[in-house]
């Protein structure tokens, strides 16, 4: 019987740069390492629900192996609390748009920021690339990366 442990919000404005390639990215991991955890994205705006993520964050994850193609954006909704166990958010702000919906303890002990969630890094947000050029999307890409699998490393620690 499939049972599923843990259920992974990532949550960003746009829910067209960050946070689909987060999804994208820790579903991979999920797949290479054959765990039962969930994954789901969305934004905090619903300025892009609907739309498939930006294309350069597209491209980015293409050129790693990773599809994300058929991600499609949504915004944050209340019930996500009820839904999700993690509600990992890429930035202060982010984190503040997301707590003021919060009703109860348990729910805001489930929204922590992602980088402080993974470790080891002295800044709090991952940068957004949105502004920028594909590059940037590639630093994004690998700072995704490595938090995603220290993440998964601190839920499966033995
Ligand atoms: P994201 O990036 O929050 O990482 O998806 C953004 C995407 C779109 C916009 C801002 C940030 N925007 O202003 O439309």
């Amino acid at each position: 019987m499939f049972i599923c442990i843990v259920k992974i919000l990532f949550v960003c404005l746009g829910n067209i740069c960050r946070s689909p390639l987060a999804e994208g990215i820790m579903l991979q991991m999920i797949k290479e390492r054959k765990l039962n955890i969930t994954v789901d994205s969305a934004g905090t705006s619903s300025w892009h629900a609907g739309e498939q993520p930006d294309k350069r964050a597209i491209e980015t994850a293409a050129f790693h192996g990773v599809d994300i193609s058929n991600l499609s954006a949504r915004p944050f909704r209340d019930r996500d609390f009820q839904h999700f166990d993690k509600i990992y958010v890429m930035d202060e702000m982010n984190y503040h748009d997301v707590i003021v919906h919060a009703r109860t303890v348990d729910d805001k002990k489930k929204v922590q920021l992602f980088l402080e969630a993974a470790g080891g890094y002295f800044f709090k947000g991952v940068p957004d690339p949105y502004y920028g050029g594909a590059a940037g999307f590639e630093k994004i890409f690998a700072m995704l990366e490595d938090a995603c699998r220290k993440i998964l490393d601190k839920i499966y620690e033995p």
